[in-house]
């Protein structure tokens, strides 16, 4: 089996209800950290990891996501004539040449499991990468690149994972470990969403995975389980009941969830805080919000 990964599917289907009203017209994924919706740092990650192809499995009104990735030539001329070099450098990165990326449409949301099954045609016979935009990882190394080194030596299936404290498993899928090897630990099984007293260990899987295209074949038969949905996670618990390898990879980084209120917030002050053009202003707007809520104590 081929052990380099070029092929990312990106399931963005979800109805985003955390974030009602505003995702009403606006995708999830299209919302900002600072001045970069959070797309723009998934595309930048697979791309880090040798991506070629990102495969977007999509919804109705997902619309402004695939703009994103168009060109825009009265913006681009305009900018040119005003010698705007680095904005015309910054659109740049927004553009997908053409035929490196594809879009399916998943027309029921019916799960995480289900929509990357949407996209098994374009996948084919190869293993491929799942990145779910709403985790967004801030690391010296993308943590995508991190798992496709690790994956290039494993090879099986591989899923990003994090130590979570007890009363938080509830909220993923959490891995049974049989091995643990530092960095890598080789998976016995895996819950999704456990009860606390049943969670199996305290590594939750988040939004990277690596997959073998037997993934897709277990999910054609998969059932609906936890909340009702086609889940990923049980795709990938049939691999090991198969006795083929997965294991958990736990990255160098901090993950947000910005699929949370809460995640999206955090993220924004620490995205923005690591700007060095905002820093200053920033951190002293910050300080000084401290320092009122202090004083009213
Ligand atoms: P979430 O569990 O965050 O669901 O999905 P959601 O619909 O995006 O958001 P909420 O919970 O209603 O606020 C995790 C990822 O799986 C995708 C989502 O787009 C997101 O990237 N997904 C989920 C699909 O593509 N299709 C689905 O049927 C479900």
């Amino acid at each position: 089996m081929k052990r380099k990964v070029t092929k990312a599917i990106f399931p963005v289907a979800g109805l985003g209800t955390r974030f009602l009203p505003a995702t009403k017209s606006i995708p999830k994924e299209i919302m900002t950290l600072v001045d970069r919706p959070l797309i723009q740092y998934a595309i930048d990650e697979a791309r880090a990891a040798g991506i070629k192809e990102f495969i977007f499995v999509t919804s109705r009104g997902k619309g402004a996501l695939e703009d994103y990735f168009d060109h825009a030539p009265e913006l681009e001329s305009s900018l040119r004539k005003k010698g705007k070099k680095e904005l015309l450098k910054t659109l740049k990165n927004t553009n997908m040449d053409s035929g490196a990326i594809a879009y399916i449409r998943q027309h029921k949301a019916l799960g995480l499991g289900h929509a990357v099954w949407c996209a098994r045609r374009l996948i084919a016979n190869e293993p491929f990468a799942v990145i779910l935009p709403d985790d967004v990882i801030a690391a010296e190394k993308p943590c995508l690149q991190q798992m496709t080194e690790a994956y290039a030596e494993t090879g099986g299936c591989m899923v990003a994972a994090m130590e979570v404290p007890p009363e938080k498993a509830p909220s993923y899928g959490v891995l049974d470990v049989k091995e643990d090897m530092g960095s890598m630990v080789s998976v016995r099984g895996m819950v999704e969403k456990p009860a606390q007293d049943e969670a199996p260990s305290n590594l939750a899987v988040i939004g990277r995975y690596i997959l073998t295209p037997q993934i897709l074949q277990n999910l054609q038969k998969i059932k609906q389980g936890a909340g009702g949905e086609i889940q990923l996670t049980d795709a990938i618990a049939q691999e090991i009941e198969a006795d083929r390898d997965v294991y958990g990879y736990r990255f160098r980084g901090q993950r947000f969830d910005c699929g949370s209120k809460a995640g999206y917030l955090q993220a924004t002050v620490s995205f923005g805080l690591s700007r060095p053009e905002l820093r200053g202003e920033f951190q002293g707007y910050l300080d000084e919000m401290a320092a009122l809520r202090n004083a009213a104590e």
